[in-house]
């Protein structure tokens, strides 16, 4: 192992605020703006690799050396085995940072960090996957999990909705197009206007949710997204007969440690960072409106 990919886990213990050192592999840009990118990590430590095991919806805390720390949402599956995706969309310090990077470049990573979606719940059930935007990271960990975990059959009819303002700002393309030539999930791809050359459906991911009408019965949803999306959403899926209890989501707040210890993403008695970040919609309806 070279210098610069040295291992620090002996240093490490169980002190959970010391980062892994990760070696990016490989980073794509996502979307035609380039505002968005994927970053694929590698373990410096073997040991770490062996020992770092996760679920769908589970988030980790980035940081980069002389910049800080923050949270994103592990878009990779355990599946996958040999990396660790993020996908990261540029907004202040840390993003930039990280989109300044190159492959070979090391960065560090505590987790895995939260809760996870309710994978033992969604066994025999229909699962609904409902997504715009950037947030859908966590979903692909999700969608990718239920078809190659082995299990698919534990798992009912897959629909999934997923939407952007336009085609350039779909991620995931590849999986996108491979998930469509499947017969064991169901995808509709929405862009909010018409654009030369689509072909799949145009309109708002509520509408077309309302259109596509995946059953209540015996199902399960998931629903990230920005929260104006979540908002339009939630009705059509009272509409379609879906129970809060049976609908989750995942919270985004501002976090710091990541480990239940600085409040600063409190939520109520709710801490997100562990408590969370997955939530049922009947769970936030107990909770103050401070997400
Ligand atoms: C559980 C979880 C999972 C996440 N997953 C992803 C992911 O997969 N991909 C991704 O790109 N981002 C994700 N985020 C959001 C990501 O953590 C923030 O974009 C990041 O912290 C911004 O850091 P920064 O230093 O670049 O921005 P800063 O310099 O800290 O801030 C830049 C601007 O963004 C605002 N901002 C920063 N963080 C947040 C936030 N959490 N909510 C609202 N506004 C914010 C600031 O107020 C400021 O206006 C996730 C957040 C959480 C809590
Ligand atoms: S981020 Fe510190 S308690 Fe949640």
């Amino acid at each position: 192992m070279s210098a610069v990919h040295e291992c620090t886990c002996g240093h490490r213990g169980e002190n959970p605020y010391l980062p892994m050192s990760m070696v990016i592999q490989r980073i794509v840009d996502e979307t035609d703006d380039r505002t968005i990118k994927s970053f694929d990590l590698a373990f410096a430590c073997e040991e770490d690799a062996e020992r770092f095991c996760f679920s769908p919806g589970q988030f980790c805390e980035l940081s980069v050396f002389g910049k800080g720390e923050a949270p994103f949402g592990i878009a990779s599956s355990p599946t996958e085995k040999g990396f660790l995706r993020f996908t990261i969309k540029k907004a202040g310090v840390v993003t930039s940072a990280l989109h300044s990077l190159v492959p070979g470049d090391v960065i560090g990573l505590r987790g895995p960090l939260g809760n996870c979606f309710p994978l033992e719940r969604m066994k025999g059930k229909d699962v609904v996957v409902i997504g715009g935007g950037f947030a859908f990271t966590t979903l692909r960990s999700l969608i990718v999990y239920l078809l190659e975990g082995g299990e698919r059959d534990q798992y009912g009819k897959i629909t999934v909705v997923y939407g952007a303002r336009n085609p350039g700002l779909l991620m995931y393309k590849e999986d996108l197009a491979a998930w469509e030539e499947r017969d064991d999930i169901e995808v509709w791809q929405t862009i909010d206007r018409e654009a030369p050359g689509w072909t799949r459906k145009v309109g708002f991911v509520p509408a077309v949710v309302e259109e596509v009408a995946p059953s209540a019965e015996n199902a399960i949803a998931v629903i990230c997204g920005p929260p104006i999306m979540i908002r339009f959403t939630l009705p059509v899926m009272t509409k379609l007969g879906f129970q809060k209890e049976q609908i989750y989501t995942s919270l985004e707040n501002r976090m710091k440690c990541g480990i239940g210890k600085c409040g600063r993403c409190n939520v109520g008695p709710k801490y997100v960072c562990v408590d969370g970040p997955v939530f049922s919609m009947a769970e936030l309806e107990e909770l103050p409106p401070e997400y």
